[in-house]
């Protein structure tokens, strides 16, 4: 039995969802809500090293299955050790990206069919699907221009590399999945205004989670 909640943020790279988890949990905060923020890859110390594996430019060797494991593992282990843990002791959990990301990136993104691993995520993953899932919609163009300010600055990581037909065929995936599930996606149009973004999250969690 948990009483908590998992709400996840979902996107294409660069959609500001980042952003607006961080003000979404001091709005939980300042709401006397006890929340859990969090990430995928990277939420526990071993996903930390997973992470640096998966995001490191210059691993250019990593082949898409190894790339799928290794997001798989950092989700079990982050349910396992950090996400389930809080639920159960009744917190909010924010998660920046779950197995949606999985999905649309190495599924519709690289090709892959994530049905040959199916049995792990029917076992390990898909019983504790979140509660509810932000998607932040900016066009694949748009992430396009928002990378190019990162390599700018030199923060490009291994994904952020990829191609612009990489990024459509990922934005496609997300609506899909969004189309299947209408109850657990809100989507909302990532290239507004940070603070109109905010607003519209608010509502949302007041709606469903019927917090006041
Ligand atoms: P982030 O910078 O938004 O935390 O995400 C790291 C990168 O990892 C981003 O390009 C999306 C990618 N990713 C996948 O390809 N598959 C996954 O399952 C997850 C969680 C992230």
């Amino acid at each position: 039995m948990d009483s908590g909640k998992l709400i996840t943020f979902e996107g294409l790279d660069g959609c500001g969802k980042s952003t607006q988890l961080e003000k979404a949990t001091d709005w939980l905060n300042a709401q006397g809500y006890s929340v859990l923020k969090t990430r995928q890859p990277g939420g526990t110390i071993i996903g930390q090293q997973i992470r640096s594996i998966l995001l490191n430019p210059e691993h250019e060797e990593l082949q898409p299955e190894s790339e799928l494991l290794l997001y798989l593992a950092d989700r079990i282990q982050h349910l396992q050790e950090l996400i389930l843990p809080a639920k159960t002791a009744g917190k909010i959990v924010l998660c920046d990206r779950f197995h949606d990301s999985t999905v649309a990136y190495q599924g519709y993104g690289r090709g892959l069919n994530l049905n040959s691993i199916e049995s792990i995520v029917a076992h390990c993953i898909k019983p504790y699907a979140p509660d509810l899932t932000i998607l932040l919609n900016i066009s694949p163009e748009t992430v396009a221009s928002r990378l190019e300010c990162r390599q700018e600055h030199a923060e490009k990581d291994r994904l952020d590399l990829e191609s612009l037909s990489f990024f459509k065929r990922v934005a496609q995936g997300f609506q899909e999945l969004a189309a299947t599930e209408p109850d657990r996606f809100i989507c909302i149009n990532g290239e507004q205004d940070i603070e109109d973004i905010h607003l519209q999250i608010v509502n949302i969690l007041q709606q469903r989670l019927q917090l006041s």
